[in-house]
């Protein structure tokens, strides 16, 4: 039971992770991809390995100093000549200490400055991208494997690459010193130690894959955790909290049997590493000592080998935890290309043409115009809208009525290019929008979307998103217009921090936040998606009332449920499977046609 149990949290961490197709198809040569980032530090990277190279040679070098004391001064019982060779043994250990400090501080300060270039960039990358794009990635997936592989490049960046190949340098030049001390002692050092990189390198990899499987159950956990705090009232009011900790008890312990497994992994590598050596050194130690016995090996040498030997070690050691951070740096780097790899289709034309001047106040907005727009999700085999022929004259307001599911929210995300229409043309003054820079449209079409997002950030900056520059004046107005005096009486009135890390909002303010965004500044096209359905029936009177003095002079489209809405509009255009089956007047269209009614029946009508 427990096991089944087990193995469906795994699937389902595949399932649910596009992102780890990414570590199968990935190869070394992904690595050279990051040059781009580390161009700019290559002074830095390439100091970096001189000196910690250099760093490791003279550490290396010291005992061989020792064996020229043991064999010299020492056996000679000779004290004055001792000096000149402990003060180069001195000046070594010296040198070796500076060079590991210098060391230090370029790898912390280039490899800080290649991860927040990274990052910089990456989250470029990801504003840049269509929403296409983040309708397919899981934002909290991409976010938090994101800030983990940057991490990981940074680890690998500034220490593990670096230690690669300085390690190497060392391992070779060791050899080379044991095998002229001695070269039979030496090659049987190199062939006996092998099986310690194997060891290392298994236990590494057992180890990586125990440490995930306990990161993904922490994550797991936390979930609950959240869930079960956010939805505190519907699991009491639904019974299930029984239930819920039956569940939380299983991957609790789950979570346990993992960090347990984790910690057996890491004693018998300990064990590896603490035992294994010793039998080699014992080794050396013995035929050492019978070399210097038949005078094949000096005592000075017998005792620079065995340093030099257990010099060995670490470096060894290590490579098989460098490779295996390697390995990780290569998936990182991988997931990390599939976003900037991914093809931004919604671009600036190469020639933008420019909207004509905006006209002066007071003037209509401008004209907006479908003309046989389809638009299908990638994908998807049936068209979400298709054959939309809708003209909207300067300063016009058009509702958009239609069922839930009939492609409201797609034709109006068509408008500011969220997602490219798949056949067809919108024209904004006769201009094709893909004609316009993108900036100049967004300008130009205001959006309050269905589900009004704020950022963290003061009230004030959040209606001036697109508008940063606006003017205190314009502000109020915009605060007016949608009936959003609640933030006056806020604890810091405009400047009080709202969103994810401030005061929370109820929906109806956070959708009057929404209005007071998209109507800041009088767009020459104002598009809302039902903007105000979370309001009751006063506030939504009284936010029309605001919106009609802005409608007045602009060019909008507004998808609307209640009649109270529609009413804003000249004409009301009925969407139905992707379709505009009707467009006229409210009035007309109440007469005329059934499904128009049957839409709109739920709400009184006041006309
Ligand atoms: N990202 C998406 N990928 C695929 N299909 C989608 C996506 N978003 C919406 N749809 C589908 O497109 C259709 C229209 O959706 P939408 O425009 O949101 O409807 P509404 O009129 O209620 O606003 C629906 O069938 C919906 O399931
Ligand atoms: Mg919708």
């Amino acid at each position: 039971m427990a096991d089944e149990a087990s193995i469906e949290t795994e699937s389902s961490h595949e399932s649910r992770d596009p992102l780890v197709a990414a570590d199968n198809e990935a190869s070394m040569r992904v690595l050279l991809r990051l040059w781009p980032w580390l161009r700019p530090y290559r002074g830095y990277l390439i100091f970096m390995l001189v000196v910690a190279t250099a760093a490791m040679i003279v550490q290396s070098i010291v005992p061989l100093v020792t064996a020229r004391l043991i064999d010299g001064p020492i056996a000679r019982h000779d004290t004055a000549g001792m000096y000149p060779l402990v003060g180069v043994a001195l000046l070594f250990g010296v040198a070796e200490a500076l060079l590991f400090a210098i060391r230090r501080r370029a790898m912390t300060f280039s490899a800080l400055a290649i991860e927040s270039d990274l990052r910089r960039d990456f989250y470029e990358g990801l504003q840049r991208l269509p929403v296409s794009f983040h309708d397919r990635w899981p934002s909290g997936q991409l976010l938090s494997r994101v800030t983990a592989d940057l991490s990981t490049l940074r680890r690998f960046v500034g220490f593990m690459a670096v230690f690669f190949v300085a390690n190497i340098v060392v391992i070779v030049v060791i050899l080379a010193m044991l095998v002229r001390l001695h070269p039979v002692l030496g090659l049987s050092v190199l062939v006996a130690m092998l099986p310690l990189v194997v060891g290392a390198r298994y236990y590494e990899r057992r180890y990586n894959a125990e440490a995930r499987r306990a990161q993904d159950l922490n994550g797991d956990l936390a979930t609950s955790v959240e869930e079960s705090v956010l939805g505190i009232r519907v699991i009491k009011s639904f019974g299930r909290r029984a239930e819920l900790l039956r569940t939380f008890t299983g991957d609790s312990d789950r979570l346990r049997r993992a960090e347990l497994s984790k910690n057996t992994t890491l004693a018998q590598f300990w064990t590896l590493i603490g035992t294994y050596p010793q039998l080699i050194l014992a080794g050396v130690t013995f035929f050492g000592i019978v070399a210097v016995s038949r005078h094949s090996l000096s005592t000075g040498e017998l005792v620079a080998f065995i340093t030099l030997q257990l010099r060995l070690n670490w470096p060894l050691m290590s490579m098989g935890w460098l490779m295996a951070g390697t390995e990780e740096a290569v998936a990182a780097t991988a997931r990390l290309f599939e976003v900037f790899d991914s093809v931004n289709d919604i671009t600036d034309p190469a020639e933008p043409v420019a909207l004509p001047t905006a006209l002066p106040t007071g003037q209509p907005g401008a004209r907006l115009s479908f003309e046989g727009v389809a638009f299908r999700f990638p994908g998807a085999t049936v068209d979400t809208l298709s054959h939309v022929d809708l003209d909207i004259e300067p300063g016009e307001t058009m509702a958009l009525v239609g069922a839930t599911g009939a492609g409201k929210t797609v034709l109006t995300s068509l408008v500011s290019r969220l997602h490219d229409v798949t056949a067809g043309v919108i024209r904004i003054d006769g201009r094709p929008i893909t004609e316009l820079a993108l900036d100049e449209l967004r300008a130009c079409v205001s959006v309050a979307f269905e589900d009004p997002t704020l950022f963290s950030a003061s009230v004030r900056e959040n209606i001036a998103l697109g508008r940063p520059a606006a003017a205190d004046a314009e502000i109020a107005e915009a605060i007016e217009i949608a009936q959003a005096g609640f933030v006056y009486d806020l604890p810091y009135g405009v400047h009080t921090r709202v969103g994810e890390q401030g005061l929370s909002l109820s929906g109806g303010q956070r959708q009057r936040l929404a209005v007071a965004r998209a109507v800041l500044g009088r767009p020459r096209i104002l598009v809302l998606d039902d903007p105000l359905s979370a309001l009751d029936v006063h506030t939504e009177a009284q936010v029309e009332q605001g919106l009609r003095r802005v409608l007045v002079t602009t060019t909008a489209l507004i998808v609307a449920h209640r009649a109270s809405t529609v009413l804003l509009a000249d004409r009301v255009a009925l969407l139905d499977g992707g379709r505009i089956v009707a467009v006229g007047r409210h009035r007309d269209l109440l007469a005329s046609n059934r499904l128009y009614r049957e839409l709109l029946s739920q709400a009184p009508a006041v006309a």
